[in-house]
C-alpha cells in the first residue's frame, strides 16, 4: 500500500509529498483523456515514456540555461521535482498550424507560420481551459508583468532549443504546451511535463503523427508512437 501523502491527482499524473517540503514526487500514469476528459482510455507504457522523455528534455533545457523543477528520476514512472506553486496558465508555442489553431482560423494542418505563435489558456477544467491574452493575465493577476516577460522569453528559447534538438532525431516540433511554477524561494521554473501528451511531434520525412493526436483522433498505433519517441530520443 502507498503510505505517501498524495497532494494531487490529475488526469495523467499523481503528485506526492516528501519529508522535505521543498520537494515532491510525480508519478506518471498510463491513463489518457482528451477533449477535457470527455474521451477516456489507457495507453500501455505511456507513463514510463512520458516520465523518461520529460526528464531527458528537462535535463537538456537545464544544461542550456532554462531553470526547471526537475531534480532526479526515481524509477521508470516516478521523478523527484522541486515543489512549486503552478501559475494557472497553459503556455502554447506553435511552429506550424495544427489542432485548435488550424480549426479556429480555417487553416490547413502543417501550414508553416512566419514566426512562432504564443498562446495562453487559463488552466481551469470546468471552463475548458479558455484562451486568454496578456491583458487578461495581468488584469486577473494570474502572473505579474515581470513573470509574464520571463515566461514568454523562456517559452521562445525552449522552442528554439527543442526544435533544433528534435530535428536531429528526425522529429518536427509542430506545437507544444508548457506550464511554469514558482518555488518556495520565488524562482520561476519550467514545471509539468514535455512529452507526446503535451507536444505535437511529426516524423520529419513523412509527417506521420508520433504523439497523443493518435489517441485523440483514433488513428491507431498509439503505443507504438510513444515507444518510437522514446527510442529516437533515448535510444532505448
Ligand atoms: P491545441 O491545438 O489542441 O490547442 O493543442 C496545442 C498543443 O497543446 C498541442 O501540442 C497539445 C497540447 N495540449 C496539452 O498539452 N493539453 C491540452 O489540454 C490541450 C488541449 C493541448
Amino acid at each position: 500500500m502507498d503510505k505517501r501523502e498524495q497532494i494531487y491527482e490529475g488526469k495523467a499524473k499523481i503528485v506526492y509529498a516528501t519529508e522535505d517540503p521543498d520537494y515532491c514526487i510525480v508519478r506518471y500514469k498510463d491513463d489518457a483523456t482528451a477533449f477535457n476528459g470527455l474521451k477516456k482510455g489507457t495507453i500501455a507504457g505511456k507513463g514510463a515514456v512520458n516520465n523518461r522523455v520529460t526528464n531527458h528534455l528537462m535535463h537538456l533545457l537545464e544544461s542550456r540555461g532554462i531553470p526547471t523543477h526537475y531534480v532526479r528520476e526515481l524509477d521508470d514512472r516516478e521523478t523527484l521535482v522541486k515543489r512549486v506553486r503552478i501559475i494557472p496558465l497553459e503556455v502554447i508555442v506553435r511552429n506550424l498550424a495544427a489542432g485548435s489553431m488550424a480549426k479556429r482560423l480555417g487553416l490547413e494542418e502543417g501550414l508553416e507560420l512566419k514566426k512562432p505563435v504564443l498562446e495562453f489558456s487559463y488552466k481551469n477544467d470546468e471552463l475548458g481551459d479558455p484562451m486568454v491574452n496578456e491583458d487578461h493575465i495581468l488584469a486577473l493577476a494570474f502572473a505579474t508583468e515581470k513573470e509574464l516577460e520571463i515566461i514568454k522569453a523562456y517559452a521562445l528559447r525552449i522552442d528554439e532549443i527543442l526544435t533544433a534538438y528534435l530535428a536531429e532525431a528526425g522529429i518536427r516540433l509542430v506545437d507544444f504546451k508548457l506550464e511554469f511554477g514558482k518555488t518556495a524561494g520565488g524562482t520561476l521554473v519550467l514545471a509539468d511535463e514535455i512529452s507526446p501528451d503535451t507536444c505535437r511531434f511529426w516524423d520529419a520525412d513523412t509527417n506521420e503523427k508520433l504523439d497523443k493526436d493518435r489517441f485523440r483522433r483514433d488513428l491507431g498505433q498509439v503505443e507504438g508512437a510513444y515507444r518510437e519517441i522514446l527510442r529516437r530520443l533515448l535510444d532505448v
